[in-house]
Formats: structure tokens, sequence, C-alpha cells
């Protein structure tokens, strides 16, 4: 018989985790702390905004495979293979992570397990982290209930496509047992050719930090060009485009803008820095300061750029706002670059209205204090400075004509280098963007 998985913490890589892995075949129990959140997901209505999720959501439901509980009594008695992957924020102001998600999941869970079972960490966690939970799984739970580590990889706006067929697996594990039962619930993308690295703890939880690094630094190294380019008046996004014809370098990653943001990236270096600190590394890895100072220069740079097209002052200005969420989609607001060039206008005194086609409700229940639309029309109404901030296609394909006859002034400053210049200039209005030269 198929094994009995459990998914505990439903955000949005658990939730993913679960409507794939009942889309794969198995039986599968969501569980969180959160009861509101498992009143919908039972209700087949998904808490958040990722494409093609809720129809695999409502088809887990509906096949009777897929099912959620706040019970961790249930979930114990219920699973073979237990999945977590609840949240591991930033914790201090030294960037180090929160892990009391982990640790209360895994000390709710560890003693009502009474049979033999895996538990597979999911979650993003400092090297070491794996084998704390080992020993504290091992202390509360006994022998027969074993811990893997499976990093996660899946990007918001992608996250089914991903789950479905990885780029690879990576599996920290300590036994050939756990190897094996990991083979088994990922048979289907195996077969598919998805590569499958086998790997200690520590390293399995490195993987992940190091992709999320390295793509940080490549984010970071184009946009320090485009500040470069700046001072020389030369194109960024040319540059960007010649480098690309390299194959050493490659054109992914590489598009110059407003930089990272949202649940991973930003907190995800800042934890292994402090991680590598810890460690006794933490030179190794000291660039990652530079990289993240250089990505939050950029947000400020764009509240410049702003000011400089409202003609020198902010103050009383009317700013329309495209995009909330920190990439397209996805209604994800956390550590947000375009929310926090929003909130920074604000705080300089322009009145900003903002939409977003997903995270307009996310971001009035964070910040009230700006004003939204329902439409892009209705952010640009009367604008000084319209700002690009989020590179949804309802922003890149609309149309400058029709946008220029809501504005007060034919302003633009893109922020992700997404918009076609000469179709803005032609029709009217002055097009400014990150390390680009005013024309
Ligand atoms: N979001 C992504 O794109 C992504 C991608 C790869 C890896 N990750 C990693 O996956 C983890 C989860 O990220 P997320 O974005 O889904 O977070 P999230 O905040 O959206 O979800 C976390 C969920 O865990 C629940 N929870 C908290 N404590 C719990 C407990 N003790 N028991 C059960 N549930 C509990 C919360 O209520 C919440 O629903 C993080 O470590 C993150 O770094 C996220």
């Amino acid at each position: 018989m198929a094994r009995r998985l459990t998914v505990l913490g439903t955000g949005y890589l658990g939730t993913t985790h679960a409507a794939c892995m009942a889309e794969l075949g198995f039986e599968v129990l969501g569980v969180d702390v959160d009861a509101d959140r498992i009143a919908a997901l039972s209700a087949g209505r998904l808490p958040f905004y990722e494409p093609d999720l809720e129809p695999l959501l409502q088809r887990g439901l509906a096949s009777g495979r897929l099912r959620f509980t706040t019970s961790f009594q249930e979930a114990a008695d219920f699973g073979d293979v237990h999945f977590c992957c609840v949240g591991t924020p930033q914790g201090s102001e030294s960037g180090g992570a929160d892990l009391s998600q982990l640790h209360g999941c895994i000390d709710a869970l560890a003693p009502l397990l009474t049979r033999p079972c895996l538990v597979v960490g999911k979650s993003t966690t400092p090297a070491g982290t794996a084998a704390q939970l080992a020993e504290r799984l091992a202390g509360l739970a006994g022998p027969e209930v074993e811990l893997a580590w499976n990093p996660e990889f899946l990007r918001e706006g992608h996250a089914v496509a991903d789950t479905l067929r990885p780029e690879r697996i990576v599996a920290g594990v300590r036994s050939a047992a756990a190897e094996a039962i990991l083979r088994e619930v990922y048979a289907e993308p195996l077969a598919a050719g998805v590569p499958f690295v086998v790997t200690d703890f520590a390293t399995a939880e490195l993987v992940k930090v190091a992709a999320n690094a390295f793509l940080a630094t490549k984010i970071s190294f184009i946009n320090a060009m485009a500040e470069v380019c700046e001072a020389a008046g030369a194109d960024v996004t040319s540059l960007a485009q010649a480098l690309a014809y390299d194959h050493r370098i490659g054109g992914a990653g590489m598009r110059p803008g407003l930089g990272f943001g949202g649940g991973c990236l930003p907190k995800d270096i800042r934890a292994f820095r402090t991680r590598a600190q810890e460690l006794g590394a933490g030179e190794a890895v000291s660039f990652l300061a530079s990289v993240d100072t250089i990505n939050t220069r950029r947000r400020t740079r764009m509240v410049e750029l702003a000011r400089e097209l409202a003609g020198g002052t902010l103050a009383g200005r009317t700013v329309g706002v495209l995009g909330l969420a920190f990439k397209p989609d996805s209604d994800d607001i956390r550590d947000s670059p375009a929310l926090d060039v929003a909130m920074a206008l604000h705080r300089d005194g322009a009145r900003v209205v903002a939409y977003d086609p997903a995270a307009v409700e996310r971001a009035r229940e964070a910040h009230p204090e700006l004003e939204y639309a329902g439409s892009v029309l209705g952010a640009a109404a009367d604008a000084d400075v319209l700002l690009v901030l989020t590179e949804w296609p309802e922003f890149t394909q609309a149309d400058p004509e029709l946008i220029g006859k809501a504005v007060a002034q034919r302003n633009v400053a893109d922020g992700r280098g997404a918009l076609d210049p000469a179709a803005w200039r032609a029709a009217g209005w002055t097009y400014r963007a990150l390390g680009r030269p005013a024309v």
C-alpha cells in the first residue's frame, strides 16, 4: 500500500506540496496551527495567490485523497512520512533564522508518534539544524522515527510545475531506509529523469542557502553594474544583453531593476551569514553583506528617480504605483521592494495610489495608510509620476497612450526594465529606468 503522507505547515510551500503529492496519487493530510487557514483549505479556497494551485487543491479534496486538520494526533496516527514545511522567518536583528515554528512542530508531533515513520524537513534552515532536530526527535519519539532533510527549491508563481517536475531533488539522509522512502515518494519525478542528490544533513541544508546566495549575488551584481552605468551615462540593459551571450555568464536572473525580495532570498542570505559567522566561516560569505546593501540601495534610488520626475519634491505629488507583490504571479508582500518603495514615497509626503493584480488585499492589511486602486487606470488617475515596480504582464503590455489620458503628467519610472521605452516615449512620456540614461 502506498505510504500516507502528512504535510505540517500549510503556507506557500506546504499547501503546494500537499496538493501536488495528492495529485501524484498519495493520501495526504495537511496540518496547520492556523484554524482559519485549515477551514479555507478544507473548503477548497486557497488563502494566497499561486497560479494553477487552486484546481489541484480542489481536485485533491474531491478525490478524497487530500484532507486538512489542526490535529497533530490525527497526523501522528495517519502518517508514514511527515513533511515539515513550517516557516523559518528572520529572527534576530543579526539576521539569524527564527526556528520556533520548526521546534513547535516537532515538539507537538514527536511525542504522539507510536509507529515507525520518517519525518522529512523541507523548511530552509541554517546548517546544523537538522542534526539538532534529529537528536530532539530521538529524545521525544524513540528509535523507530527517523529524520531526513529534503530542502525545497520551488519558485512562487511556478510552484506547481516546480514541485511536480523539480530541477533536482536533494535528500539529506542517515540511512539507506530513509533514502528508499524518499525515492518511493518521488518515484514519478525520478522516473521522468529528475536528478536525485543523496547527501548528509548539513550539505542538504547548505545546498538550499548556497543556491539562494548565488541567485541573490547574480541579481545584485547586475544592479551594481546599473549603478556604475548611471554614473558613466551607460545603459545597463544593453550591458546585460551583451553579457548574456557569454555562456559562462548566461542571462537567467541577470535582469537589472529594483532587486530581490519576498519570503526567501533576503532572510536566507542574512541567516546564512549569521550561521557562517557562528561556524567561524563568516569571512567566506562576507560579500553577502554587500549583496544585501546593493539590493536595498535600489529601493532608495527608485524613490530618488520618482522625486526627480516629480520635479524635485514628492510632497503633495500624486504617484501611481503599479505593483505591490515582490514578483509577478504572486501575492506575497514579504520584504517586497515594490511595497517598500510605495511606503517610502508616502513617508516623503506623496499621495500614493497603488494597484496590483493579486496583492492589494494583503498590502491594504499591512499598510492601510496607502490608497489602493482596482485597476491600472485607477492607479494612474491624476498621477504626476507613474512607477512600475512589479513586472506583471498587465503592466508591461499596457497601452501608454490609454494610460497617458488618465495621468496628470506623462512621467514613468520603470523599476523592472520591463517596458518598451520607445513606445512610451513615442506616446509623449518622459521615461526613466534604473541604470539607463535619461534621454
Ligand atoms: N515560499 C517559497 O517560495 C519557499 C520556497 C522554498 C523554500 N521555502 C521555505 O519553506 C518554509 C515555509 O515557507 P512558506 O513561504 O510556506 O511560509 P509560510 O509562512 O507561508 O507558511 C508557514 C505555515 O506554517 C504554519 N505553522 C507555524 N507553526 C506551525 C506549527 N508548529 N505546526 C504546524 N504549522 C505551523 C503557519 O501557520 C503557516 O501556515 C520556509 O523555511 C521557507 O524558507 C519557501
